[in-house]
């Protein structure tokens, strides 16, 4: 059984910035993107090999106000590969629409643009702290910070092409020796942005170390208009409510915190209204949506063995922390089809064993 785990809500911002001088935005009302007003502060990251139409609609249907698709390559929609636009299928619930782009050429960055903007993209954010090798090596994700004319000017031909709102994700810079987002930002706004997304790490840092929120707190308070939304090591409800309230920013967006984890927005609301964050998703509701994100994902992929395959990772993030999950992770490997994934839930996390969720924040989810 999960013990509960009461919360009070004056130790939320126990070791963080105070409130005053910053005006964090409320957690019960939405961000504004330009003219778009989302339902809520808290968004799920884009994540490329995790965010599919059929997690991003476990997240949404948990309270997430915006979930964004992994990035896709500008140059591969333009060429309208069948990959890129495969990763462009959305399910008909998703009204909101946040596809993120990444390439390193103002114009075909453009012309990618404007055709998410004719699929229905609410907006477009555009990757530019991408970490990757392969990434990098083009010219584009992080190599951007290196060559901030560059990317203002990739911004401006996007931002001057399409009527919806442009966002742009960015790092804190290349290496702890150019440490840019604030200049970075300006540049992004000047350009006419309507937002930007600040992972509080370096390139350099990959995922190691700590991101830096006081650097985040560095670029809002910089800039003049643009909305701001803060990333980087939100694991729980309670940080995400701390980083809103501690550090000004207009929302935060979480990545590996979400992984096997979609209802953390919900706790996040359940939290913010004076509520337990934990457990929010009881026993059978944990099973069922394990079972609803297998049937997207073989709607998605189209072959229910693939679609096995593509859960498996998430059931390790599913059980992470939580008992039967050592002797049930060997299994993972050998799971096939839909109905081992029942036999393998039903062998180890029977519907009668009650509460199934760790206790709130039980360690990074990676
Ligand atoms: C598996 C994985 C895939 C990611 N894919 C993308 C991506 O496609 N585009 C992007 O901008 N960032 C990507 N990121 C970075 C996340 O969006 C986020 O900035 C980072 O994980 C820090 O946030 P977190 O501490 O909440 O996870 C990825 C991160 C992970 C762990």
């Amino acid at each position: 059984m999960t013990e509960p785990n009461h919360v009070n809500r004056s130790s939320l911002v126990d070791g963080e910035p105070g409130q005053d001088s910053m005006e964090p935005g409320p957690a019960s009302t939405g961000l504004t993107i330009g003219a778009l007003r989302l339902p809520g502060r808290f968004v799920l990251a884009p994540l490329a090999g995790v965010s599919d139409w059929p997690f991003r609609s476990l997240a949404l249907a948990n309270g997430a106000a915006l979930a964004y698709t992994e990035m896709i390559s500008s140059e591969g929609l333009v060429r309208g590969g069948k990959a890129t636009l495969k990763m462009l299928e959305r399910a008909p619930t998703e009204n909101l629409f946040a596809p993120q782009l990444f390439g390193s050429h103002a114009g075909r960055m453009a012309d990618a643009a404007q055709m998410l903007e004719s699929m229905g993209a609410a907006l477009v954010d555009l990757n530019m702290g991408c970490p990757v090798k392969k990434v990098c090596r083009t010219g584009a994700g992080a190599a951007l910070m290196r060559e901030p004319r560059r990317l203002e000017a990739i911004v401006r031909a996007v931002v001057d092409r399409v009527s919806i709102p442009v966002q742009v994700k960015i790092r804190a810079g290349w290496d702890s020796t150019s440490i840019n987002a604030t200049e970075i930002a300006s540049r992004v706004e000047d350009a006419g942005a309507s937002a930007i997304a600040v992972h509080g790490r370096t390139k350099a840092q990959g995922y190691g170390g700590k991101a830096s929120w006081d650097l985040i707190a560095e670029v809002k308070a910089a800039l003049r208009r643009m909305t701001v939304i803060g990333n980087g090591d939100v694991l729980s409800a309670r940080d995400a409510l701390r980083k809103l309230q501690g550090y000004g920013v207009d929302g935060v967006m979480i990545g590996r915190g979400a992984l096997g984890n979609p209802w953390i927005f919900r706790e996040i609301d359940a939290l913010a209204r004076g509520r337990d964050a934990a457990p929010v998703v009881a026993h059978g509701e944990w099973r069922e949506i394990i079972h609803r994100h297998l049937d997207g994902l073989i709607a998605y992929r189209g072959d229910e063995r693939r679609a096995v395959r593509m859960l498996r990772k998430h059931l390790v993030w599913y059980t992470r922390g939580m008992r039967g999950a050592p002797s049930s992770r060997s299994e993972i490997a050998s799971i096939r089809t839909k109905s081992d994934v029942g036999r393998w839930l039903d062998q180890h996390f029977p519907p009668s064993t009650g509460p199934a969720r760790p206790l709130d924040g039980a360690g990074p989810r990676r």
